[in-house]
């Protein structure tokens, strides 16, 4: 049987809106996500017996962490075949191969990248034919960020991440990435988050009102003005150093600078291509700074290649 490809963006969030950590431990998030020219592969290739496996390699030097992106069955990828498997009784297995561009634990969903693009490619690979509504439900239950990569584009996003709705927006966007030596562990900014945010009042989250406005116009420079994470504090506690990653963005002119979730990646808006690059190039002077990537916003989701 001939393999499925499945390629899959990165995700980016313009504004992140955390609330008041609920009683199942996530957080309510008020988010507007954007899927980036950033993709990563995965490759289905159906079994006759009923494993799955997988395996993770990259192209990219800056990428060699991908040692740390686990084979077993906690990888991401893994637990979506499962799951699609479980739900739709099929026998087969599947092996499945991955590649990896987005940075591992960077903020940018690389692991529920994955996750999409497995339950796309398996999908196909086994005859299943669930449709994207019913894909998407399995996607809620394997991560906040999974629903969204399937979606791709522009897209409000509610409830702990999963709930994704269609937002108005035009323009495309240069982007620039600056992404750090080390991952960071999502749980961990998280709970930083709280610890910070013990005995202050945390506000239920929204959306702002001029990020949508600046979505609608596709006006790059106000769209840079009003980009925000609330995770900031908590991921600058944790990392210090990316407050440099960030001031030298923002003195090569960058239109905005935020951290990308829950970080350590950053990233920077830019009127056009010139002057992306000349943003990744003042970067590449930062300590902190791994590897630094340009790119566009938005692309489509996971989709059959
Ligand atoms: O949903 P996902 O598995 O990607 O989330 C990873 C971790 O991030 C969760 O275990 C939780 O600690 C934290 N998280 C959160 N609130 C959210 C999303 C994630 O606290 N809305």
């Amino acid at each position: 049987m001939s393999p499925v490809n499945v390629r899959v963006p990165a995700k980016i969030n313009l504004c992140l809106g955390v609330g008041p950590v609920r009683d199942d431990g996530y957080h309510p998030l008020a988010t507007v996500y954007q899927a980036v020219d950033l993709h990563d592969e995965v490759r289905a290739t159906v079994r006759e017996d009923d494993a799955i496996t997988v395996t993770v390699h990259s192209d990219v030097d800056a990428r060699s962490e991908v040692a740390v992106v686990p084979v077993d069955d906690d990888n991401l990828a893994v637990r979506a075949a499962r799951l699609l498997r479980d739900r739709t009784g099929v026998s087969a297995g599947v092996d499945l191969a991955i590649r990896k561009v987005i940075p591992v634990a960077g903020g940018m969903a690389g692991g529920s990248a994955d996750a999409a693009a497995s339950l796309v490619a398996c999908n196909e690979a086994w005859g299943t034919g669930l449709a994207r509504p019913a894909l998407e439900v399995l996607a809620g239950q394997l991560g906040s960020d999974v629903p969204f990569l399937l979606h791709g584009g522009n897209a409000v996003g509610g409830g702990r991440g999963e709930t994704v709705s269609p937002v108005l927006a035009r323009g495309s966007y240069h982007w620039v990435f600056a992404m750090a030596h080390d991952g960071l562990s999502t749980k961990a900014v998280f709970a930083e988050f709280d610890r910070i945010n013990a005995g202050r009042t945390v506000a239920e989250p929204a959306v702002p009102d001029p990020l949508l406005a600046a979505l609608r116009a596709g006006d790059a420079e106000a769209l840079g003005a009003a980009l925000s994470n609330d995770l900031t504090e908590a991921a600058l506690s944790l990392r210090p150093e990316l407050e440099d990653t960030l001031s030298i963005g923002i003195e090569a002119g960058a239109l905005g600078a935020i951290l990308s979730g829950s970080g350590p990646t950053a990233l920077f808006l830019a009127s056009d291509e010139q002057h992306s690059l000349d943003i990744a190039f003042a970067l590449t002077s930062a300590a902190g700074c791994a590897d630094v990537v340009q790119s566009r916003g938005p692309v489509p989701g996971a989709r059959l290649v």
